[in-house]
């Protein structure tokens, strides 16, 4: 069995080495992104491994005439493939489902930054400003938190805020029973409402597509702090930072934005942006931005690739998929 995997990384080589020969499939390791150019690095492969880069129907067409008979995305989101184009053509979709304590841990590490304005802490400790006016923090402690979406990663904040002892509110589509005793499920108003910061943990869909927006900003509580890890159309961004610039938001920690796609994961040194969003944001001292690194750990990393080979060795031997999505 022969595996083409594209955007490889330096640090995942060795884990790609490790996983190919544990379970003996031949591996075709291609730096850069998926594209009509390298298409062809995929001929005689039955699988192709990809992360986030674009997948529309003619790349996914020339794959199936290269014998391709799965893409799996080693990620948790899939929206970046053309789901139908590949149900069309009779490819089979998949994710993969590393560990969710990666992102859950991350997203704390990010609520305990916001509520503790350590951007602001860390940027004048360089430049030797050792004063206290601005940076008085609250505790997470006393906050009530809305999680929007409860899925792995949303319950395992769950799980982790509740060693804070936060009063937690969630929403999602399909509530959690083992969710009981932690969290109070409610709906979307209340949260909007009731809550002093609000993380979300949604997929990119048509029903999360600009949650937060000026409508749902304005039944907010003033000062609400809002924690991002999950996609950036979930946030109307120039909604977000009318409501910053307003104080309507107090803070704000986001590890994606909308149009990220072209900037992260690049090195953009000395080089202009063109991201006019992003300049604002991340010139803000009480929104911390980070790119899109939540789910990077050794652990993680390691069930990406590690799924990502089981998942197309189980589609190709027709065994049950647990990762398919299309
Ligand atoms: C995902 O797994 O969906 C992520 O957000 C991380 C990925 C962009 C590498």
């Amino acid at each position: 069995m022969k595996i083409t995997a594209y955007s490889c990384r330096p640090d995942e080589l060795a884990l790609f080495k490790h996983f190919g020969e544990k379970y003996g499939v031949s591996l075709v390791l291609v730096p850069e992104g998926p594209s009509m150019e390298n298409a062809d690095m995929a001929e005689g492969s039955q699988g192709v491994s990809i992360i986030t880069t674009p997948v529309n129907e003619p790349l996914l067409r020339r794959w199936k005439e290269c014998g391709v008979q799965i893409v799996s995305s080693r990620t948790v989101g899939y929206e970046h493939v053309d789901g139908d184009a590949a149900e069309r053509l009779g490819i089979a979709l998949a994710n993969v489902s590393y560990t969710p304590n990666t992102v859950a841990e991350y997203t704390v590490m990010a609520m305990l930054m916001a509520v503790r304005r350590m951007k602001a802490i860390m940027t004048r400790f360089l430049g030797q400003d050792y004063s206290l006016l601005d940076i008085r923090g609250r505790e997470l402690g006393r906050m009530t938190v809305g999680v929007v979406g409860t899925g792995r990663i949303g319950e395992t904040v769950v799980r982790l805020l509740k060693g804070f002892g936060c009063r937690i509110l969630a929403y999602d589509i399909h509530p959690r029973e083992e969710l009981a005793g932690l969290a109070e499920y409610v709906e979307l108003e209340e949260i909007w409402k009731e809550c002093d910061l609000i993380t979300f943990h949604t997929p990119a869909t048509e029903k999360s597509f600009h949650m937060v927006n000026r409508e749902t900003l304005s039944q907010m509580k003033d000062g609400v702090v809002l924690i991002n890890m999950a996609r950036g159309t979930v946030m109307d961004t120039d909604a977000l930072i009318e409501a910053l610039e307003q104080g309507k938001v107090g803070a704000a920690a986001l590890d994606v934005v909308e149009n990220e796609g072209r900037i992260y994961y690049k090195d953009f040194k000395y080089q202009p942006l063109g991201h006019h969003d992003m300049a604002i944001l991340s010139a803000m001292p009480n929104v911390l931005m980070t790119p899109h690194t939540a789910f990077f750990t050794d652990e993680a990393v390691s069930d990406m690739i590690n799924y990502s080979i089981l998942s197309c060795i189980a589609q190709v031997k027709g065994e049950e998929n647990p990762w398919r999505v299309r």
